[in-house]
């Protein structure tokens, strides 16, 4: 099934609400929407929409309504979700601006997830699907493989994990009182077009170096799950397709990879022999498997690694010749990412 395809399955009278519609994942799902026929509201604190630009199709760019608010003011979303059909939400503060302000993290991600999920009870929405992380593991030293299934014990080691942690059984909490069913996801290191902040966006970066003929550092080597967003938010729509019911959390798999693999990726794809990584493992599991969501959506496909490493160069060489959005060269401080 080409992504066009994925966008058009039983779009018929849906109106979808993406939350952290101008983020890496969220430009995705409406890329993928923008052709399925479905009416959409694009819900963002940032009013940027530099990575619409960089991921729709010129003709789409204006594509849906756009609402800068916030998602920790209930009525806000409330506003927003009126008379939607589907909800896919991904609003969050990623694990530097957690560490850095962990009142505003809980705010926005622990807050903002029960807003979106009264949202969906006023609407009558079927099947909220929302995003957990990975990070609701602990260090891989606390497990003794080192492919996590669904059902591992949850360890979180950050505020950000803790809150993601919270997000899941606050979804527990909303069908076994008021039977709203949800699918929550938990994607490990997305990579691909769009991805440009967070600790894990590191790859992305340099791959788009690698296109500029610059060289990179990627702090950190070990091994990784990664996954391209635009196979995340095909599952993310498949999932809030699905029929109904109960409150699963699937992790999502992809190509468990060491980072020297992607790299290696990258030089195959680029030609580029500038980028170099650190050894050090990132403290968080090296993959994920995920039987649960192969049996809820047995039709779930992940690109595979190098074909996909080759395809977001391929996307930034032509964003550059096309004068798209690019993120600006050199390392991104991630404290401020
Ligand atoms: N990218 C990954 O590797 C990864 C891994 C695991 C989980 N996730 C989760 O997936 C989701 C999407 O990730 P992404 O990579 O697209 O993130 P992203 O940072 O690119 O996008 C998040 C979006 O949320 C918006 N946002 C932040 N605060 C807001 C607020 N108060 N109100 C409204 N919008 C607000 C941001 O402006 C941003 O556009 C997040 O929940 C993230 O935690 C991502």
């Amino acid at each position: 099934m080409n992504e066009e395809q994925a966008g058009n399955i039983r779009a018929g009278g849906e109106r979808f609400l993406v939350t952290g519609a101008v983020g890496c994942i969220g430009s995705w799902v409406v890329r993928f929407l923008a052709s399925s026929g479905a009416e959409v509201t694009l819900f963002d604190l940032n009013p940027d929409d530099s990575r619409l630009r960089l991921m729709l199709e010129p003709a789409d760019v204006d594509f849906g309504r756009r609402i800068t608010g916030d998602l920790t003011r209930i009525d806000d979303v409330l506003a927003a979700a009126e008379g939607v059909t589907h909800i896919v939400h991904l609003a969050a503060l990623q694990i530097p601006h957690c560490r850095a302000n962990p009142s505003m993290g809980a705010a926005v991600n622990v807050l903002g997830t029960v807003n979106v999920f009264e949202a969906a009870r006023a609407n009558g929405v079927d099947n909220l699907v929302y995003t957990s992380s990975v990070a609701v593991f602990g260090h891989p030293d606390n497990y003794e493989s080192n492919i996590l299934g669904d059902d591992a014990e949850r360890l979180p080691n950050t505020h950000y994990g803790v809150y993601k942690v919270t997000n899941e059984d606050t979804a527990a909490v909303y069908w076994n009182e008021n039977q709203l069913p949800s699918v929550g996801l938990r994607p490990h290191t997305v990579f691909g077009p769009g991805r440009d902040q967070g600790f894990t966006s590191y790859p992305t970066q340099a791959l788009l170096a690698a296109v500029r003929g610059e060289a990179f550092h990627i702090p950190y080597g070990g091994t990784l799950g990664f996954q391209y967003a635009p196979d995340v938010a095909r599952i993310l729509l498949d999932c809030a397709r699905a029929a109904p019911g109960g409150c699963d959390v699937y992790n999502i798999a992809g190509s468990t990879a060491s980072v020297a693999e992607f790299v290696e990726a990258i030089g195959e794809a680029t030609g580029s022999s500038g980028i170099t990584h650190g050894d050090e493992q990132i403290a968080i599991p090296q993959g994920l498997d995920d039987p649960g969501l192969r049996s809820r959506l047995p039709s779930v496909q992940y690109t595979p690694l190098a074909e996909a490493v080759a395809a977001t160069a391929e996307w930034f060489r032509r964003a550059m010749s096309e004068g798209r959005p690019l993120p600006p060269s050199g390392l991104i401080d991630i404290r401020k990412a």
